[in-house]
């Protein structure tokens, strides 16, 4: 009766035997380099400058806007289920905050440094990451300083990113992420750090591989963010600019950057191993974004896969490509999912 399996194995040709090898399920998780846990995520909160906001975003699945007082109700038992990390972008909606300069980025009294205190005294535990940017704040719209002309002021734009990013790990941001995108901004971050006193306990991420394309609409909607006028494409990368985007990775690692991030993450994971091997001795990090996962949950409702299914496959691809951290706006669902 085993005459068939005998022949196989005398015949030599034990290469060729791979099931046995997964046929487990604990099996097939030492398959991955890496298994996805609760500490590698980083989920996304809009901070609104409204206290008692809470509004749901039509066009970003399950993901609302929320003022200072609707954060810890909505925080509490994520906490409890290992949230591990947050990032934080400020949405002001008062009318007449915005200004050419972005001033209210780092306001005192608005929304994001408010929030960084909040979480700061609420969580021991949280780790809190600010993101940096000026579109959220400037009437135009655009990632920093303009110039007559309507391009990006690189030297204004620089001076003013660095500030804001000092303002917020001062007042107790565990990490800085710059996602404006202007030339030498991390180097310039890193030299406030380190003047204010803050650099030995402060992390500096870098969205140093930011694509411009049609994947952040949501967030826009969700940050009330859109440019005014033209685009982002003469500073966010081509989508086709593969080695634009390893020079902005190698220049940032350079410049002092503790955490290489690229965005987005499904369309680029030949930019994130990239980075992992450009940055071998660094994390890699990599953004889920909004249009990325809009774009799951609206496969998920046509009937096309399943969602969960779909969460996990994705971002396992984002593993397995060479990051170890994800921000995504699955992290509540993945609380649920996972056990560690
Ligand atoms: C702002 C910023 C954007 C995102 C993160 N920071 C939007 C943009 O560049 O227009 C996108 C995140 C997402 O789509 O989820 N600089
Ligand atoms: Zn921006």
């Amino acid at each position: 009766a085993s005459t068939t399996a005998t022949s196989v194995s005398i015949s030599g040709d034990i290469s060729s035997q791979l099931h046995g090898g997964y046929h487990h399920p604990l099996a097939r998780a030492w398959q991955a380099e890496r298994q996805l846990t609760k500490s590698m995520l980083i989920y996304p909160l809009f901070i609104s400058d409204q206290p008692d906001e809470e509004t749901l975003i039509p066009s970003l699945p399950n993901q609302h806007r929320r003022g200072l007082n609707r954060l810890t109700a909505h925080l509490d038992p994520l906490i409890a289920k290992g949230l591990a990390a947050v990032i934080l972008f400020g949405v002001p909606i008062n009318p007449g905050v915005k200004d050419p300069h972005g001033r209210a980025a780092d306001d005192p009294r608005g929304p994001v440094i408010q929030a960084i205190k909040l979480l700061r005294r609420t969580y021991r535990d949280l780790f809190i990451v600010a993101d940096v940017c000026l579109c959220e704040y400037t009437s135009h719209g655009h990632c920093g300083i303009l110039t007559e002309d309507g391009t990006l002021h690189n030297a204004l734009s620089v001076e003013r990113i660095s500030d804001v990013a000092t303002e917020y790990a001062l007042a107790g941001a565990h990490c800085v992420a710059p996602s404006d995108m202007n030339d030498g901004r991390i180097r310039a971050i890193k030299l406030k750090l380190i003047e204010a006193g803050i650099a030995h306990k402060t992390v500096l991420m870098s969205y140093s591989a930011k694509f411009s394309g049609c994947l952040y609409g949501p967030f826009r909607d969700a940050a009330g963010s859109v440019p005014s006028f033209g685009d982002r494409k003469c500073y966010q990368l081509p989508p086709g600019g593969r080695g634009l985007a390893r020079r902005a990775i190698v220049r940032d690692i350079n410049e002092g950057a503790d955490i290489i991030m690229i965005k987005p993450a499904n369309q680029y994971l030949d930019i994130i191993s990239d980075a992992k091997e450009l940055g071998k001795d660094m994390p890699i990090a990599a953004y889920q974004v909004s249009g990325e996962f809009a774009m799951i949950h609206a496969g998920a409702k046509a009937g096309v896969f399943d969602l969960k299914t779909m969460a996990f496959e994705s971002t396992e691809g984002i593993l397995r490509a060479g990051a170890s951290i994800v921000i995504s706006y699955f992290t509540p669902d993945f609380l649920d999912w996972l056990t560690t």
